[in-house]
């Protein structure tokens, strides 16, 4: 597996806004709406992580401002009783954490039915493996690649061998799946995520603290295609 190369896969750049200015939330999102692929909603509930984020009513509102294909992350205990109000409110993609729940096959089932694609999220201390019973249900799978719960922590590295492992799981299993990776992710990191195989990359603060974010998105795009090597192409 230490020779397994991943195909090179279409690189999807989703901005997270908790780094953005929530006095000024719609004003940060058109700043990136031309550049990104989607936007990062992360969404805490102060038990299943240690912080308070937003709610549906946020998402809503951004809805009205942007065309962005929103990514929402819910970092919270209860996702099957809540998803409803983010789909509600505008969600396209929802993903939750395996570790927040009992059956996560009844709450992918719920949020499919609903017509929107289901994510499933690992934190570092989850291997690999927790996700393989469920790959072909949903349509991406979240490797934290920090803990769970505040904007502008440093990147765990060694996180790149459980992306591997997802990516070669799929790969053998012919299914299309979106690996995203978040936390700690800039331009200067990103080619070790890609080259493992992560596809969706977020990103917080090298973006939404940066004089122009919609460059910073470039330049993680640039770095995410420059890190295939040619026998990827
Ligand atoms: C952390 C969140 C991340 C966070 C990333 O719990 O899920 O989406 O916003 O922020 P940066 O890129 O600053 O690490
Ligand atoms: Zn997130």
């Amino acid at each position: 597996m230490n020779e397994f190369k991943p195909k090179r896969p279409m690189i999807l750049i989703s901005p997270s806004i908790l780094a953005a200015d929530f006095s000024a939330l719609g004003e940060d999102v058109a700043k990136i709406e031309y550049a990104a692929d989607y936007l990062h909603i992360d969404v805490m509930d102060g038990h299943f992580v240690p912080n308070l984020s937003l709610g549906p009513q946020v998402v809503g509102s951004l809805r009205k401002r942007s065309g962005l294909i929103f990514d929402v992350h819910l970092m919270i205990t209860d996702p099957e009783k809540y998803a409803d109000a983010f789909i509600d409110a505008g969600a396209d993609i929802l993903t939750f954490h395996l570790e927040a729940v009992d059956d996560p096959a009844r709450v992918i089932e719920k949020i499919r039915s609903r017509g929107v694609k289901a994510g499933i999220a690992i934190s570092p201390d989850t291997p690999a493996e927790a996700v393989f019973p469920f790959l072909s249900s949903v349509k991406m799978v979240l490797v934290m690649t920090v803990y769970p719960g505040f904007g502008g922590q440093k990147l765990i590295e060694g996180m790149t061998e459980k992306i591997a492992a997802v990516r070669y799981e799929a790969e053998t299993r012919g299914l299309d799946l979106d690996i995203e990776v978040d936390g700690g992710i800039g331009a200067k990191n990103v080619g070790l995520l890609t080259s493992a195989g992560a596809n969706v990359i977020v990103a917080g603060s090298s973006v939404f603290k940066a004089e122009d974010p919609a460059e910073a998105v470039e330049e993680i795009r640039e770095a995410s295609e420059a890190s295939f090597s040619p026998e990827q192409l």
